[in-house]
């Protein structure tokens, strides 16, 4: 990609920004419009007291860049309301330019809405002049198919059918959940309950949530909304988040955002449209997503490699995306360890659990982003820094989840015979474990055949709950050994009443109960034992599943998974999560018409039917890499302390 210099600065400059996406001409005339004493001006409209204003002068101008670039987008006057209410990225409805560089002119935008509400009679019907309130029209559709799903298991006619009304019933469930920003498709709704009061925010677009959404639609080949989506984020990315005055990384990507509907100012015969992100600075407990920008990034190559469409990637802004990601994840800390350092309800699991530090979900979503990244950074010298980075913490992750996080009976046993306090630097208990801590269940629990990756890993203390999500992602994207992925599968095989039972997949296992629940959870009545994230049954993790299956040539076991869930999954209105050990009851609290229920069932399916297509999201394991790693087993243990070598062999 040749770029001129003043180009250069100017997109380094101005990924401090989210208008990025939006046209280079957009940039140029913002840059050109607003001297910086003006931004400046502007800033001090803004809600913040002056008192930050004055100690966080690039703050400052950052969030008036922002303002300056968004004026850019269109209409010169919109650009003033932005200096208003910053926080939002808004649009007239009346749509000057396409995100996409499209303009409506081009019709493909149109195109999809066309075509998904061709494909979607509830859409046609809803929007139709006729249309039944959409309580009513959801409630007739879930009697038809309640029917359906009766007929299905008591008459046993054909099951083939049942299977593909209920698909069917999935995908018109799926194209209803789009939400639109100025008439482009841009993401799917959390969850779609019109008979829920209790609502949250599950009305609005989760970035993790909208990963399995967005796969189906790949793989059905709608790309549409998966650009947008990627663009709309992207844009989102450089906002303006605080709390309490405080503000996170630049790279952060929001949990979710909402597109409001709202009265253009000073013409009341208008609206606009607002997208408005939370970066967990409204979320319960305020956590903060480090998972969004991850699962961005996977699915962005997801997007390339499902297109064909490279030139997404290849775009200046979304290069600049990715780094700015990449290098809120790369900053140098405290650190010892390689695996990211997190607070507790970072990613899927964003309430206290007691996953704070280097859960095994954010690593293995990490490794993956990186692998994905480094595929589509453009080569320049400019990046060259980064790439090795990268390249150096994917050995060093690799290496300590393989050796660290991994437990099978022989792994087990050596816990329990080891040594502890031991100062040196050749240490065979590295993280002075007490081998009491092995917890008595699992000295039941594991396998003779088989192992898994443990969730967590802190200095004398190992969490061995096994948690869904981490395990499966490490086998799809090879931070696993291939033996240790396929272990993994044949520990999912034998322990099936407990990981599946009635409804895949259980998110992590075992539950906390009694005292540890009391204070790892906080006396959490949402995570009670065998309940949503303690122990609860979460069935979008099909399509996990199902990749890694895909992956190791197993797809047996996805199929017997989604068999499983067929039975009652339409029935029980596509839940959140289900509750008890065994996965019996609809969760206590779960939403129905769960998206991500809804679309991990239907990429689950669509994988099945051609495995091949799950390769998008497979990263398979690097050969630079396995010699990097190797040479690292060759020096550890057990190795003298030897500054100078050690560096070479880590670098790849
Ligand atoms: C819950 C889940 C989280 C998900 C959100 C929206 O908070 O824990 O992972 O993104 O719901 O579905």
């Amino acid at each position: 990609m040749l770029m001129g210099t003043s180009e250069a600065v100017f997109q380094v400059l101005s990924r401090t920004v989210p208008s990025l996406a939006f046209s280079d001409r957009g940039l140029r005339k913002a840059n050109s419009t607003f001297p910086l004493e003006s931004h400046v001006q502007c800033r001090k409209k803004r809600a913040c007291s002056g008192f930050m204003e004055s100690l966080n002068c690039s703050r400052v101008m950052r969030g008036c860049l922002m303002v300056s670039c968004i004026h850019g987008i269109g209409d010169a006057s919109h650009g003033n309301m932005m200096f208003n209410r910053p926080w939002f990225l808004r649009c007239q409805c009346q749509r000057a330019e396409s995100i996409s560089g499209l303009t409506a002119e081009d019709g493909n935008d149109s195109l999809f809405v066309d075509t998904a509400e061709k494909s979607n009679p509830i859409n046609v019907l809803v929007n139709g002049p006729n249309s039944l309130e959409l309580g009513e029209l959801q409630q007739s559709k879930y009697e038809t198919n309640g029917e359906l799903a009766e007929a299905g298991t008591v008459k046993h006619t054909s099951n083939k059918v049942h299977v593909n009304s209920m698909e069917d019933e999935a995908w018109n469930l799926l194209r209803e959940s789009i939400v639109y920003y100025c008439n482009s498709p841009v993401g799917t709704i959390a969850a779609l309950d019109p008979s829920d009061s209790n609502v949250l925010n599950y009305d609005q677009v989760f970035i993790r949530d909208f990963i399995s959404s967005g796969i189906a639609f790949l793989l059905k080949g709608e790309y549409d909304i998966v650009r947008n989506f990627i663009l709309h984020t992207l844009q989102l990315q450089s906002w303006e988040k605080t709390m309490d005055c405080h503000s996170p990384g630049q790279g952060l990507m929001p949990a979710s955002f909402k597109v409001r509907t709202v009265p253009l100012e000073g013409d009341d015969s208008a609206t606009e449209d607002i997208l408005d992100p939370d970066f967990g600075e409204a979320a319960i407990g305020r956590v903060a997503p480090v998972d969004s920008g991850l699962w961005w990034i996977i699915l962005l190559r997801a997007y390339g490699k499902c297109s064909g469409d490279l030139t997404l990637q290849e775009r200046v802004d979304v290069q600049t995306g990715i780094k700015m990601i990449l290098k809120l994840c790369l900053a140098d800390g405290f650190d010892m360890f390689p695996t990211l350092l997190v607070t507790d309800g970072s990613c899927m699991i964003d309430r206290r659990m007691g996953i704070h530090g280097h859960p095994l979900e954010t690593q293995a979503v990490f490794y993956s982003a990186l692998l994905c990244a480094r595929e589509m950074l453009a080569q320049e010298d400019g990046s060259a820094d980064l790439v090795r980075a990268m390249n150096n913490r994917l050995v060093a992750l690799s290496f300590h989840i393989r050796e660290y996080y991994w437990v099978d009976m022989r792994k087990l046993n050596e816990i329990y015979r080891y040594k502890t306090e031991e100062y040196s630097f050749d240490a065979v208990n590295k993280f002075n474990i007490y081998p009491d801590q092995i917890p008595p269940w699992l000295v039941e629990w594991m396998p003779n055949n088989g192992g898994y990756l443990i969730g967590n890993l802190q200095p004398a203390h190992m969490d061995f709950r096994f948690f869904s999500l981490g395990n499966l992602w490490s086998i799809v994207s090879s931070l696993a050994t291939v033996d240790q992925s396929h272990a993994i599968l044949d520990l999912i095989e034998t322990k099936w009443a407990d990981l599946v039972a009635d409804m895949p997949f259980k998110i992590c296992y075992p539950a906390l109960e009694g005292q540890e629940w009391r204070i790892i959870t906080g006396s959490d009545p949402k995570n009670t034992p065998w309940s949503y994230h303690n122990g609860g049954s979460w069935p979008t993790l099909l399509w996990q599943l199902t990749v890694a299956c895909v992956k190791m040539n197993r797809t047996d076991i996805a199929a017997k998974a989604v068999e499983i869930a067929e039975r009652r999954i339409s029935r029980d209105k596509w839940p959140e999560y289900y509750d008890t050990k065994s996965a019996r009851f609809i969760g206590k609290q779960a939403h129905l018409l769960q998206t991500w229920t809804i679309a991990g069932y239907l990429v689950a399916k669509l994988l099945l039917a051609d495995p091949d297509a799950a390769n998008i999201l497979i990263n398979n394991e690097d050969e630079q890499l396995v010699n990097a790693f190797s040479c690292m087993i060759g020096a550890n243990p057990r190795r003298k302390r030897g500054r100078k070598g050690v560096e070479k062999r880590y670098l790849v």
